[in-house]
């Protein structure tokens, strides 16, 4: 079975204590928000020619890999338009009524937000398209040839839906957001950027060649890069004298067992077993997941992406592969076979 992964560096699970932490860190203004600049600047136009309009912003699809901040862009985005925003999430909703009670209780200008919107049941998502289109709710009263469809109006709400897979959510959900935003892998000098900010918000002392370090090992993910500080920051507090220099940061993030460039255990093992047991590959994700005990999901949305950023995987129609620069990494010398030469 998978391992519980709630205390991992690399996990897309947060527990209540890192929500905390996560929110008290949170830029609340688009100004202070650090990255994705063709997002920041697209969404300051829409936001400033809503305001104009004095009308609510269009639906807001936001889409990519867990951490990357696609929750505190939706904080953002009801602060800047001075809205109450309403959190749910895809799992969360089970039934239609759940969702019908959320709509029925919004304010006009409110924003609804739903995380992992993909895990939306099917039912449930038909509700939400008269809902995003027309303000509208229809209830069905009755059974079999008697029954009527009553029409109740909403009040002009956003809804924010944001998503890790986006090829999971239907064309006719995708088609109601006005608004699509991809959120890319952060640059390393803007993940630089974060942990200052952050280190100062929290009183840290950090010598600049450690937050560059640390950014080096946070896979381009300002979460992880919290996380990173954070464990550093309890480092230095028990073995040093509370200031993060680079030796301490280095001594820290070795004991993590986070190398070079930000790979965990987990990354090493997925590119190790697909050389030792499947011969570099290709190798199907079901018989990835059962080889090395990891959750099919955990994977795909957590591990491959950033795997196959580094150039380290590759995905095949046949499967996942190990490149060149993967074998490399892990010190192996790969074995050529003529017929399926390595890239
Ligand atoms: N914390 C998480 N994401 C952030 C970002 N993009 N800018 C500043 N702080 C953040």
């Amino acid at each position: 079975m998978p391992k519980n992964n709630k205390n991992r560096i690399i996990s897309a699970k947060e527990s209540a204590d890192e929500m905390a932490f996560e929110k008290s860190l949170r830029p609340k203004q688009l100004a202070d928000y650090i990255g994705q600049d063709k997002v920041k600047d697209n969404l300051e136009i829409f936001m400033v020619a809503a305001k104009k309009r004095k009308e609510p912003i269009e639906h807001v699809l936001l889409h990519g890999c867990p951490g990357l901040g696609k929750t505190t862009l939706a904080h953002i985005i009801a602060h800047e338009m001075g809205s109450n925003i309403r959190i749910t999430s895809g799992p969360a909703i089970e039934k239609a009524g759940d969702l019908a009670a959320i709509l029925t209780n919004l304010a006009d200008g409110d924003i609804l937000f739903i995380d992992e919107i993909h895990r939306l049941n099917k039912i449930i998502e038909e509700v939400l398209y008269p809902a995003m289109e027309d303000f509208a709710l229809d209830i069905v009263i009755g059974k079999g040839p008697s029954a009527r469809t009553l029409r109740l109006d909403l009040p002009k709400f956003t809804l924010i839906g944001a998503t890790t897979r986006v090829s999971l959510i239907s064309s006719p959900l995708r088609d109601r957001f006005g608004i699509n935003f991809r959120l890319d892998f952060y640059k390393d000098e803007d993940i630089e950027k974060i942990i200052e900010r952050n280190a100062k918000i929290l009183n840290v002392d950090i010598e600049p060649k450690a937050t560059s370090q640390i950014s080096r090992r946070a896979r381009k993910t300002p979460r992880i890069a919290n996380r990173l500080l954070k464990r550093v920051r309890d480092f230095a507090q028990v073995k040093g004298n509370g200031k993060i220099n680079l030796d301490l940061a280095n001594d820290a993030l070795t004991m993590l067992d986070i190398d070079q460039l930000g790979l965990d255990e987990i990354d090493r093992k997925i590119i190790r077993v697909i050389i030792e047991k499947f011969s570099g590959g290709p190798v199907g994700l079901n018989t990835l997941s059962a080889a090395i005990g990891e959750e099919m999901d955990t994977i795909e949305d957590i591990y491959e992406p950033f795997l196959m950023q580094l150039g380290f995987i590759s995905r095949t129609p046949r499967g996942r592969i190990i490149t060149k620069n993967g074998y490399e990494h892990l010190g192996i010398k790969p074995i050529i076979d003529p017929q399926n030469s390595l890239i």
